[in-house]
């Protein structure tokens, strides 16, 4: 959702004249857009400030000014803090505030203190940010739904994005109708609680997440769609059954279990237990046999057992997910688990952490390795490390490298794939299969990807 929002924020800023630059060093002005999620994204947001301070005074020696400023959900939670801990910096504001950057420049460049907007403003912040922009890529994410109302015990989200709020169906469908006008062909949707999307829909209709994702398949050139992340919980029949019904939703989710023992999984408040997510999990892969699972893990939440932990491997032992993040529990302040009893020592949490990302590491690699042999149509939308080299993702979101092949840049192409890696596969296009390459981009697009 970063990556989106500071996609957002260039739109704000380019018709004040603003373009995107990846050289820190002499910009007019640098947006760390952070995370406050653990504390290690935290910290790092003050020791990447104080590399930037370096920069700005080099520009002021010169005469020159660099605005500073930290946007994300560190600001949010941290707020006038920002400025104590550096106050070097000219701007602090959250992650709903995005569309009043114009003013807050013109105030920070008048004034001499810095400017702090972490307001949740009444007006919808979507309603005053301009349509997304064009975008030279061919996989684009396109926010549906913010916030989150479900207060997990070690989670800073719903503190920092505010409460949960969903766009009108007929402003993601414009947005989506844009960007594959645009040439997109791959529509990630995005919320912090996505599957409990609730638009309002035509009439006085609301629309959950499956609605949409029927509606959405509908736009020609749309051939791909994701969503992340979802809320087990929140997962309805409809949506369900669209992983049944909408060959273009892609056959990978994200679904965060967190824990394998009901006991934390209680403490954690999250609403499902290791039953209901193994029940849903049948549902799913009923409804799409080849459905790729991943997920988020916590270890060493406050209370955690050997035996709780041993839950978890369990959980995953049973399901087996193609790919996972897991963290080791990190004390938020505010948060209620922050100021549970019987915090577990950091070195418990290394060893457990270990042993759950060796397990889901082999998961991971055997779920690649398995791929061997097989043909997957893959979206190539970057360039690989090697001069040459074409990277995509295959449906189950794996980064798929082939050698050559510049012409199918921005493409979906079926590709044999020879070689599964921990974390990649490697294929090529044979002269039969390249000439069936599918998901033609539209002329502009063409152009585009051919300049
Ligand atoms: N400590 C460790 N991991 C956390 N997450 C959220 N809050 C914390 C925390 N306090 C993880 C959860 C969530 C993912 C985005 O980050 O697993 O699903
Ligand atoms: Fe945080 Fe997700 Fe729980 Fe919401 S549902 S509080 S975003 S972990």
């Amino acid at each position: 959702m970063n990556v989106y929002d500071s996609a957002r924020m260039a739109d704000v800023l380019a018709p004040l004249g603003y373009e995107l630059s990846d050289q820190p060093d002499d910009a007019d002005m640098v947006i760390l857009n952070t995370c406050h999620i653990r504390e290690k994204a935290a910290e790092k947001v003050y020791s990447e400030l104080g590399r930037l301070r370096q920069f700005k005074n080099k520009k002021a020696e010169t005469g020159e000014a660099m605005i500073l400023a930290v946007a994300g959900c560190v600001a949010q939670a941290e707020g006038e803090e920002v400025f104590a801990r550096a106050p070097f910096i000219d701007m602090v504001f959250g992650p709903q505030t995005y569309h009043r950057l114009p003013e807050m420049i013109a105030k920070a460049t008048r004034s001499s203190g810095g400017v702090l907007d972490i307001d949740f403003p009444a007006e919808a912040k979507f309603d005053s940010l301009p349509a997304a922009s064009g975008t030279d890529t061919r996989s684009a994410f396109l926010t549906v739904q913010e916030g989150c109302d479900k207060f997990c015990t070690f989670c800073v989200v719903p503190y920092t994005r505010g409460a949960e709020f969903s766009r009108p169906a007929k402003d993601v469908l414009a947005d989506a109708r844009r960007l594959v006008a645009d040439g997109v062909c791959e529509i990630t949707l995005l919320g912090q609680n996505v599957n409990n999307y609730h638009g309002e829909g035509p009439g006085t209709q609301e629309w959950g997440l499956g609605r949409l994702i029927h509606a959405l398949a509908e736009i020609d050139g749309l051939a791909r769609i994701r969503y992340t992340t979802s809320y087990p919980a929140d997962v309805d029949d409809e949506l369900i059954a669209a992983h049944r019904d909408v060959p273009a939703l892609m056959p990978f989710l994200h679904l965060p279990v967190q824990s394998g023992s009901d006991r934390i999984l209680k403490a954690m408040n999250r609403r499902h237990d290791s039953s209901d997510y193994r029940r849903l999990v049948e549902q799913l892969r009923a409804a799409r046999p080849d459905l790729a699972l991943s997920s988020d893990f916590i270890v060493g939440f406050p209370g955690e057992t050997d035996d709780d932990f041993a839950q978890t491997l369990n959980l995953v032992d049973e399901i087996g997910f193609v790919q996972a993040y897991s963290f080791k529990y990190s004390p938020r302040p505010g948060t209620p688990a922050a100021e549970y009893d019987r915090q577990v020592d950091d070195e418990e949490k290394t060893g457990r952490l270990l042993r759950l990302q060796d397990l889901l590491n082999k998961q991971q690699r055997s779920f690649n390795e398995s791929l061997v042999g097989k043909t997957l149509p893959v979206l190539f939308d970057r360039h690989g490390r090697f001069e040459d080299q074409l990277v995509g993702r295959s449906p189950y979101m794996q980064p798929v490298h082939i050698d050559g092949g510049a012409n199918l840049f921005g493409r979906i192409v079926d590709v044999h794939i020879k070689a599964g890696f921990a974390n990649s596969l490697a294929g090529e296009v044979s002269e039969s299969i390249g000439g069936a390459a599918t998901g033609e981009p539209p002329n502009d697009a063409k152009e585009r990807i051919s300049a």
